[in-house]
């Protein structure tokens, strides 16, 4: 008799206990500061050394700079990167390595190309060689290829203009090791001084590869049906967008304009100097492409005066960036990365045993807005797997201040800020975000409505006198507030922020370097109020 009552009891703590199970769980959602289930153990623990993201991609030590020859693999995110193994400022170029499943963690590798009698190893790309027009693939395994610019020193000192080429190297085994093709380079220069950064897609359609090539003030089109004998087939941007320094780092691809089955072809180029805010940035342009020629289309243009340009990211530190190869159709992302620095200052930030980190990856999205085709880029969605802590504030009209440090029970500095407000009849002339440590050294991300511009204010951020115009004044982004609407996400990581504002439409990168670590975060509004609807601050964690 006992025994039934005891299995009873047992049954109805069962059933209790399962009936609560919503009711706690939906107690433990609204509870601000609580970690979700999957908080692992397991999370990396933030790093220690002065400067160094948590979450971002940095090298363990030394140079780092653009990223190159980003494929997706058997599985796995190829970024392979500008390296110099010997110290923290920019020397012979090597191709550093590094790999991720999930594009949250990264794993680094061996490097994976050395520089040699060519010269050093500077950026471009890489492709699987599905079809093996290469010749490269073993045991019926296709190969990766890399296709890269040999920039020879030795030339350039001995005053020669023809220093650099392009060639190629292939890989048989996941990208672990890789072979430089004997019969390098395998587009000799052709007389022209800055000629550089091979992206290479292939054209289904033609059956054949293209290559574009960042050539001085243009980029220059190729064909090629096994990557190793290319023909020139166009150029293209000589009086088309933004020229205040040399072009770089083209990338090429179609996409379909969301919402429409309409295709039409992006080209990122980066360039240096010329960028919105100073320095180095990327713009883009969107037209057609015919296997030949790239034109743009009025879609793109017709809001746009002649030589303006339109940026993939207005702040001062996302360079260089171009999109992955390879990524599986049934995934059909255009997914992107990019260095967080400017030459302006690149080679002197204050960091000790490496220099630079990646942006976060990134997905690209075509859209047709009321100013023309415009790219939107949002953080990779896996990035979301980091959140753990929580605090949301719901409906909290702010005039004023907002102490949201003091409501945080995590570090308000390895984050991730998801605001959704309105900036209402009686607003603020001056709204955003303010970041501080103990030191009163402080990073503010902004909006002035006045100008309807966002800005990024670092000019007492910490450590800044390592360049004179690190800090000189606040950089500033259009198109971060859609009528009234206020959409913002953003993503800090110690020493960066990066605003992604109105769905991606404006999106805008900036790196710092406090002496300590900020700890205190508060909402500014001033002059007037913001509605804030609904605001959550994440944790994050590897
Ligand atoms: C862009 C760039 C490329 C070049 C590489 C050299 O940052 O100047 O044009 O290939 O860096 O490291």
């Amino acid at each position: 008799m006992k025994l039934v009552i005891n299995q009873r009891i047992n049954r109805m703590r069962k059933l209790l206990f399962f009936m609560l199970l919503p009711v706690a769980f939906l107690y433990s959602c609204q509870q601000d500061g609580q970690a979700p289930a999957e908080a692992a153990a397991a999370d990396k623990p933030l790093p220690t050394e002065p400067h160094r993201p948590a979450y971002h991609f940095t090298p363990e030590a030394n140079w780092m700079n653009d990223p190159n020859g980003m494929v997706f693999y058997e599985g796995e995110y190829h970024l392979f990167f500008q390296y110099y193994p010997d110290s923290t400022v920019w020397g012979p170029m090597h191709w550093g390595h590094a790999v991720s499943k999930d594009l949250v963690h990264w794993e680094e590798l061996p490097i994976a190309l050395y520089p040699d009698s060519l010269g050093y190893v500077f950026s471009g790309s890489a492709v699987v060689d599905w079809k093996n027009t290469s010749g490269f693939g073993k045991n019926g395994q296709p190969p990766l290829v890399a296709i890269f610019t040999y920039h020879d020193m030795a030339a350039e000192k001995a005053g020669r203009t023809d220093y650099q080429s392009q060639a190629i190297a292939y890989s048989n085994d996941r990208g672990r090791t890789w072979t430089k093709y004997s019969g390098n380079p395998v587009l000799p220069n052709p007389g022209i001084k800055d000629i550089r950064d091979p992206k290479v897609i292939w054209d289904a359609d033609r059956n054949r590869w293209v290559m574009v090539l960042a050539v001085g003030d243009h980029v220059s089109f190729y064909q090629s049906p096994d990557l190793k004998q290319w023909t020139f087939l166009s150029d293209f941007g000589k009086d088309k967008g933004a020229h205040g320094g040399v072009w770089e780092c083209p990338d090429l691809f179609p996409m379909t304009i969301a919402g429409t089955n309409d295709v039409r072809w992006v080209l990122l180029v980066s360039l240096n100097p010329g960028g919105p805010n100073g320095g180095s940035a990327t713009q883009y342009f969107v037209g057609f492409f015919d296997g030949e020629k790239f034109a743009l289309d009025y879609d793109f243009t017709r809001r746009l005066d002649a030589g303006e340009a339109v940026w993939i990211d207005w702040g001062r530190d996302n360079y260089a960036g171009v999109t992955w190869s390879d990524v599986p159709p049934q995934d059909g992302r255009r997914l992107f990365i990019g260095w967080m620095s400017n030459w302006d200052y690149a080679t002197v930030t204050p960091t000790q045993r490496w220099r630079s980190a990646m942006t976060v990856p990134r997905e690209l999205v075509l859209q047709r807005t009321l100013q023309g085709l415009r790219l939107f880029t949002s953080p990779a969605k896996e990035l979301e797997k980091m959140r753990r802590q929580q605090y949301e504030w719901k409906d909290v009209r702010v005039e004023g201040e907002l102490n949201m440090g003091e409501k945080l029970t995590f570090s308000p500095t390895v984050a991730e800020i998801v605001l959704e407000g309105e900036w209402p009849v009686d607003g603020a002339m001056d709204f955003g975000f303010e970041w501080s440590n103990a030191k009163g050294q402080k990073y503010r991300l902004g909006y002035d409505p006045v100008r309807r511009i966002a800005y990024s204010d670092r000019t007492r951020s910490g450590k800044v006198d390592f360049d004179p115009d690190f800090a000189a004044g606040r950089h500033t982004a259009m198109g971060a507030m859609k009528g009234n609407a206020i959409q913002w996400r953003i993503y800090i990581d110690r020493a960066s922020c990066e605003l992604f504002a109105n769905e991606g439409a404006s999106c805008m990168t900036n790196v710092f370097f406090p002496e300590e670590d900020f700890s205190q975060l508060r909402f500014y509004a001033q002059g007037g109020a913001i509605n804030i609807k609904r605001m959550t601050v994440y944790e994050l964690r590897q």
